[in-house]
């Protein structure tokens, strides 16, 4: 069915700020039936948003979709997941009391490996496609394999299922099992070249789904691979994905397989063997930068690289609890990443909670205003999973937020509201609304006790993705 130009009626939220939402009440947003935001008009309604807006629009009025939030729901922008890896999802949960280098051994590469069966991918991508659109993930930076047909396969699965995405063939050539590595960097060049020429063919206008150049992180990454890469993302203009910082034991591998005289960097700084490699630009998308120096920091934010902070992940791999209003107050653009399965849950609802919670802990101990400022708010890590992953991934002023000009890319979002006897109205999950506690109150309820039962639909670029039956 061709898709129709659509009216959405009802409460909008979105991020204005950093530290500030926008509630938009009795308002009305009109989508195209190219998924863009053509109108956004409050105390507005059905009947004269078409007295006013249609004609203008030169819409005809018996050809439009109408969706209404009802009373405890509302339209928020769908949330942008910066970082995860797409073949871990059978993993999700199983990583005992591992570390980051065991962990990789122990359950990551053998189960990215058993993902170059084909019908074993497509299983582990249809679902982790599902899963994460379930939870009002429009848009994520994905990881695939070393493997090109499966990584294709997730490109084709994502586009088919309508969820924007940044795809990317895993490179690695040393550092790594024999069984699960690039035999050079030539073969992991062309194979990367290979998967980009296919995604550039199935989405030709990359209006949904790009590639994303795919280094997995300098241990793992010859001088000789990372430079290659570094050049084909200056020849490409592509973005370009990668792991900085994350763990003790690999910064110190890190120091000891790049020093300044094998990469020519100022010192041989994480970020700084990435910069010697021209893989530090503008659209890199730095995954955890946990244990940045303040150096590192300064370099990362002069070259306007992007950080995806992943608390879940940070926290089960007890890799440490990153410095976010540090980075912040750099002007250092930050997302919201899952990891799955560094990161145990698919949700950025729940990665949201988790950078509020982690931001907590690293005030605790640092009594006065510094600890009060680590705190982020709900505010914040809601910008995070919104606006700030559009920056993150290369697409702010197209998604993120609810303007015209932007694509509809969004979620409803259901509260659950109980009655006088204290009858659920709805599934609302975890959230019950008791009478009516306004706007202020019902937003940090979503975020602390939300979670997919409360995403009843979601749209990208105006495509109905997910419906919660
Ligand atoms: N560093 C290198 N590879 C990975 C990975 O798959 N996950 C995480 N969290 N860190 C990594
Ligand atoms: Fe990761």
């Amino acid at each position: 069915m061709a898709p129709k130009n659509r009216l959405f009626l009802g409460s909008f939220v979105h991020s204005k700020a950093l530290d500030e939402l926008e509630y938009l009440h009795n308002a009305v947003v009109c989508v195209d039936t190219s998924g863009t935001i053509v109108a956004v008009e409050r105390e507005c309604d059905e009947a004269r948003a078409k007295e006013i807006l249609f004609p203008r629009l030169g819409w005809d009025m018996d050809d439009v979709e109408v969706v209404t939030a009802q009373k405890g729901q509302f339209f928020f922008p769908g949330f942008i997941d910066t970082h995860l890896h797409a073949p871990q999802y059978p993993n999700v949960g199983i990583f005992g009391n591992s570390t980051l280098l065991d962990w990789l051994n122990t359950y990551t590469f053998p189960i990215e490996a058993s993902l170059s069966d084909p019908a074993r991918a497509r299983q582990v991508y249809t679902r982790v496609i599902r899963k994460t659109l379930s939870h009002g993930t429009t848009c994520a930076a994905y990881y695939a394999t070393i493997d090109v047909p499966s990584t294709n396969l997730l490109a084709d699965l994502c586009l088919a299922a309508g969820q924007r995405a940044l795809v990317g063939r895993v490179c690695m050539d040393q550092f790594s099992p024999d069984y699960y590595r690039d035999s050079s960097p030539e073969s992991a060049l062309a194979a990367t070249c290979e998967s980009i020429a296919h995604i550039r063919r199935a989405d030709p206008s990359m209006s949904l789904v790009r590639p994303i150049i795919t280094p997995r992180f300098a241990p793992s990454c010859s001088v000789p691979l990372m430079r290659q890469l570094g050049q084909l993302a200056a020849e490409t203009q592509l973005p370009i994905q990668t792991h900085i910082s994350e763990n003790g034991a690999e910064i110190a591998t890190v120091k000891k397989l790049f020093p300044p005289s094998a990469t020519s960097a100022q010192d041989d700084s994480y970020a700084a063997v990435y910069d010697a490699m021209g893989l530090l630009t503008e659209r890199t998308i730095l995954a955890h930068a946990v244990h940045l120096t303040e150096a590192e920091a300064e370099l990362v934010a002069a070259r306007n690289a992007k950080v995806s902070h992943c608390p879940c992940s940070n926290t089960a791999l007890t890799s440490g609890a990153a410095r976010m209003r540090w980075l912040l107050d750099k002007g250092i653009v930050c997302g919201l990443g899952t990891d799955m399965s560094g990161g145990y849950s698919p949700s950025i609802l729940a990665a949201a909670r988790h950078a509020v919670l982690v931001s907590r802990h690293r005030a605790m101990g640092r009594p006065g205003a510094e600890g009060e400022r680590e705190k982020l708010s709900v505010e914040e890590v809601l910008f995070l999973a919104t606006r700030g992953g559009a920056q993150v991934v290369g697409l702010e002023g197209k998604v993120g937020g609810f303007e015209v000009g932007m694509e509809w890319d969004a979620q409803l979002v259901g509260l659950g509201m109980v009655d006088e006897e204290g009858n659920a109205e709805e599934d609302g999950g975890d959230v019950d609304v008791f009478g009516w506690q306004g706007w202020e109150d019902m937003i940090p309820k979503w975020v602390y006790n939300g979670d997919d039962r409360n995403t009843k639909k979601v749209w990208v670029k105006g495509r109905l993705v997910h419906e919660r039956k």
